[in-house]
């Protein structure tokens, strides 16, 4: 399985990160590296990688890279620590960024007292032991996820958290992959995603990749389609989800969730427990992204609209638990009032 990011090892203490470039998709499929924190700041910013689990990895890849190029200073830890924290600015939404950084620093303050070079195989293995493991879990999650298609569903999906989205598998579309290794029959509405165009750009290309059928439809159309009775089930990603359930994913996805309880369509999140951040208790403490507003004033390269227009850009919102049917995460399905047991005793 090919994987969407992933730590290129030149030696125990020397490597890069190579990842899909997601800006050019599908006009282009093609790799880059990055071998700076400078240029990992850019690439996460700029979205060559995003989707809550890829950009977790990311990060992880970005503290390495930090480890090898402050490996000769005195003040080592610092450094790194300084600069997992400018990396961790570069998309303040997304809780699995934060967390894979977190990860990458508890190991360093565990192994302190080694020498530089000692820590940086570490962290680098560490890295990839986690690039390992985000494909592990988003099969458990489809495996989970699977149970609850019905036979011959259409799943309606927005934005990408597909194999783009993480190292490989995908959470929403990992469920779809997995039911559709059962069910050939399944379909997939697949929202455009404005501004971005994950689900038209990348949900589409992956999709057909896999011979999935699946269709496009812009961000307005979702309710006229559950009307006609023509979706069974939504199932989407989370950049965030409080332990009360709520959860941030892709701006429009509240939206669809409250037109999937009008039409009693059952709407489920897909999110490994990375992305549940135990630290807040609901989602009005989650911070939405705002981009720039020539994302949503600029299409092909032209303005679609007059510059005397006022314009918000915010990236994601936050769907409240109670139009949430389920979480399916790699320990099982939940109910979003019951996501707080996953940190029960830990
Ligand atoms: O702005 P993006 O493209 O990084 O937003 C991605 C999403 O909203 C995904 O649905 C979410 O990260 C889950 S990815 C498995």
């Amino acid at each position: 399985m090919e994987k969407t990011i992933e730590w290129i090892k030149t030696s125990d203490t020397t490597g890069y990160s190579r990842m899909i470039d997601q800006t050019i998709i599908p006009y282009e499929y093609k790799k880059v590296d990055i071998k700076t924190v400078s240029d990992m700041y850019d690439a996460i910013k700029t979205m060559i990688v995003r989707g809550a689990p890829a950009i977790g990895i990311a990060g992880a890849h970005g503290v390495v890279l930090s480890a090898i190029e402050n490996a000769e200073e005195s003040d080592f830890i610092e450094k790194v620590k300084k600069q997992a924290q400018y990396i961790n600015s570069s998309r303040p939404t997304a809780v699995n960024l934060n967390w894979a950084i977190q990860k990458q620093l508890d190991l360093i303050e565990e192994n302190k007292e080694k020498e530089n070079k000692e820590i940086i195989k570490l962290l680098t293995e560490n890295a990839i032991k986690m690039e390992d493991e985000d494909i592990e879990i988003n099969k458990k999650i489809g495996e989970y996820g699977a149970t609850i298609i019905p036979k011959g569903a259409t799943i309606q999906t927005h934005c990408n958290a597909g194999a783009l989205a993480t190292v490989a598998w995908g959470t929403a579309l990992g469920v779809v992959r997995s039911a559709y290794e059962k069910d050939k029959t399944i379909k997939v509405f697949a929202d455009e995603t404005r501004p971005r165009g994950q689900g038209a750009r990348l949900t589409t290309y992956e999709l057909t990749r896999d011979g999935i059928d699946t269709t496009l439809i812009t961000d307005g159309m979702g309710a006229h389609f559950m009307k006609k009775g023509m979706i069974d089930v939504v199932i989407t990603g989370a950049d965030r989800i409080a332990l009360n359930g709520d959860s941030a994913n892709k701006i429009g996805t509240y939206m669809l969730a409250i037109a999937a309880k009008y039409h009693n369509i059952p709407f489920y999140i897909a999110a490994p427990k990375s992305t549940i951040d135990s630290s807040i208790k609901t989602g009005d403490e989650i911070v939405i992204e705002l981009r720039n507003k020539e994302e949503v004033t600029i299409v092909n390269d032209k303005p679609i609209c007059t510059d005397k227009v006022n314009v918000i850009n915010p990236s994601f919102d936050v769907t409240p638990a109670e139009l949430i049917t389920g979480i399916i995460t790699e320990y099982g399905i939940f109910k979003p009032d019951e996501i707080y047991k996953l940190f029960e005793d830990k």
